[in-house]
């Protein structure tokens, strides 16, 4: 498969960068861009050209190609860009597929730990083949979270550090991983119990978004209403813990 494919190769291609050396550039103060990330990118844009030349393509790096396909590529060639950056091995390569405005297949390949997380709507999800189901926790008291804070924190007034410290003190754990479609990927996979953030990007969350809800989980906005990877906000869980989380988020 096409996605898979150019999910391993884009991730040999960053854990290459990682060993020999990579250059930084800053998109603003704390929003950072390596060569590894363009490099990874045109990789798998290429790969998406050869097989399907007609197909509408969004990368983080370059924007959106135009055509007037029903099919879409969403991709982050490198999703937790900080962490690599540091050499802190949390990030990800993430490529969802839109038909039609909805998504339909989601890819995330983690390079640091070879752990590939695929979702087809309606076939399920996978862990390198092993089937996905999210977590039981049932109260947010028992509940392990995560969430992440966009790169206009010290700007904005809308920063997430309100809600982060209400549900620090009702969850029983909280963590940042720095990789939101690694965090989707996550809850899926039942080793965190829910996710909430306020400015993600379609890259961040298209793939991601379709591995969860393939694995039993529920998406959401910050009011619960339906979710968009346009939209920005996003509340991913269990299912189990949903309203909960949502009773928190909307305490002001
Ligand atoms: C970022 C990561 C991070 C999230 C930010 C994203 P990038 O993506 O997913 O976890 O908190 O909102 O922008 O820049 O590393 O691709
Ligand atoms: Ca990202
Ligand atoms: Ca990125």
């Amino acid at each position: 498969m096409i996605a898979v494919e150019a999910a391993r190769n884009a991730g040999a291609i960053v854990e290459e960068y990682a060993r020999k050396g990579f250059r930084v550039e800053h998109k603003d103060a704390v929003n950072l861009v390596t060569d590894a990330d363009k490099r990874a990118e045109q990789v798998i844009v290429e790969a998406i050209r050869r097989a399907f030349p007609d197909h509408q393509i969004l990368a983080e790096e370059r924007g959106q190609a135009g055509s007037t396909s029903p099919y879409k590529w969403v991709i982050d060639p490198l999703d937790g860009t900080t962490n690599f950056a540091h050499g802190f091995p949390a990030y990800c390569v993430s490529i969802g597929v839109e038909y039609q405005g909805r998504c339909i297949l989601g890819v995330v390949f983690d390079p640091t730990r070879q752990e590939l997380f695929a979702a087809e709507a309606g076939g399920g999800a996978f862990l390198n083949r092993t089937p996905l189901r999210v977590s039981r926790a049932s109260t947010l008291d028992t509940a392990l979270l995560v969430t992440g804070f966009a790169y206009d924190i010290r700007e904005s007034e809308l920063n997430n550090l309100d809600h982060f410290s209400r549900f620090a003190l009702r969850a029983q754990g909280m963590r940042r991983t720095g990789t939101a479609a690694l965090d989707l990927c996550y809850v899926a996979a039942g080793r965190f119990d829910g996710f909430w953030e306020l400015k993600l990007h379609p890259w961040d969350t298209a793939a991601g978004s379709v591995i969860l809800l393939e694995a039993g989980g529920r998406l959401s906005d910050l009011s619960g209403g339906s979710f968009s990877i346009y939209g920005k906000e996003l509340v991913a869980s269990n299912g189990l813990i949903h309203d909960e989380m949502l009773e928190v988020l909307q305490q002001s």
